[in-house]
């Protein structure tokens, strides 16, 4: 069994923060921003919170689908954004989508998000365990930000993208992930709820802190790696694959992952300029994008390749039906 994907959704909020309007806020300029990193505009969720984004874009995939949220039987959001701890994100989309049925629970896996609950779908479609999932990639990351530090403030953004899967008999779905906890200090974010019982005054930073390079350079080394790792166990050439959509995190990540591997960059769709970085979004809105716009046809090859906060790093290939 694999899981096809049947309906895809998105959704982000209509509030955008261009870089102009960011530099009156911190030490940057829209040149900096552009040149660097790619990123020309973000939407940030004032009023929606990650379940309700999250929600919306479940609904657009199960109607794209047409399935009746009462037949979904696993939700899966991948988020490091949920606004609240208890109960889960997943279980505030289920009551939004009134999706009775399903079981629900939340992953994270910060960046690599989406890709890893993908994974873990298909492992439970595969067994039999469950016929269909909706998988949801969901983030307001502009909770998480130091709105101080041009070194983060500039590269994230706020929305939702959803995949529904169908479990069939043909069809192919192979994955490679990696963790490295070792880089772990890379990218960390604290807690917001650990001084409860003693108020400790050299309590860290609850926001979210990145070592800016160092990211940079493990993304530009795992990513072509595990990509090809992953075609040469599938024994798929380079050139069968007709799209490349990789977590949108710096287009300058992107442009290298591209040389790497000797691919053209027209197989790299980008939107960042867009959305910015919106992490375990990013690669299920540029997924809905692109089926939506109906660059997608039957039999296409995809690779879908993410890394992030963990470390992490990933990458999976589909065939589009
Ligand atoms: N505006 C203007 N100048 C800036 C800004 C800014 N926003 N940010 C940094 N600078 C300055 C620095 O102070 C530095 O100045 P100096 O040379 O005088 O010291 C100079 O620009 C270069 O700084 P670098 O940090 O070397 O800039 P770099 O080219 O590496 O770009 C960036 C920084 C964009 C953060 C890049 O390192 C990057 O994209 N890294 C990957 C981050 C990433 O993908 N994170 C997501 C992980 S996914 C997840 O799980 C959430």
């Amino acid at each position: 069994m694999t899981g096809r994907i049947t309906g895809t959704g998105s959704w982000v909020p209509e509030q955008v923060l261009d870089n102009e309007a960011l530099s009156n806020i911190v030490d940057t300029s829209n040149q900096w921003i552009r040149e660097r990193t790619g990123v020309e505009r973000r939407h940030i969720a004032e009023q929606e919170t990650t379940a309700e984004m999250a929600a919306k874009a479940g609904k657009r995939a199960l109607e794209q689908a047409k399935v009746d949220p009462a037949k979904v039987e696993l939700i899966l959001v991948a988020t490091i954004s949920g606004n609240e701890i208890l109960p889960c994100t997943a279980c505030r989309v289920q009551e939004m989508l009134g999706a009775v049925q399903a079981t629900c629970f939340d992953l994270n896996s910060a960046c690599t998000g989406f890709l890893f609950a993908l994974n873990t779908a298909q492992a439970y479609l595969k067994s039999g365990i469950y016929r269909n999932a909706l998988v949801i990639g969901a983030e307001s990351l502009s909770n998480l930000i130091n709105w101080k530090d041009r070194g983060t403030c500039i590269l994230f953004g706020d929305g939702a993208g959803a995949a529904f899967l169908e479990a069939e008999e043909s069809g192919r779905y192979a994955q490679i992930t990696h963790s490295d906890g070792e880089k772990g200090k890379a990218l960390t974010c604290s807690s917001r709820n650990q001084k409860q019982y003693a108020e400790h005054p050299d309590a860290p930073e609850t926001y979210m802190e990145m070592d800016g390079r160092e990211v940079f350079k493990f993304a530009v080394s795992s990513v072509p790696q595990v990509i090809q790792e992953l075609l040469e166990k599938e024994k798929i050439p380079k050139e069968e694959i007709r799209f490349y959509i990789l977590h949108q995190a710096n287009i300058r990540i992107i442009q290298s992952v591209s040389k790497r591997l000797g691919e053209a960059e027209e197989k790299f769709p980008v939107n960042i300029q867009e959305y910015g970085n919106t992490s375990g979004a990013s690669i299920p809105i540029l997924l809905d994008e692109l089926n939506r716009k109906g660059c997608l046809q039957p039999g296409d090859k995809l690779v879908l390749a993410a890394f992030g906060a963990g470390l992490s790093y990933g990458a999976s290939l589909l065939e589009w039906k």
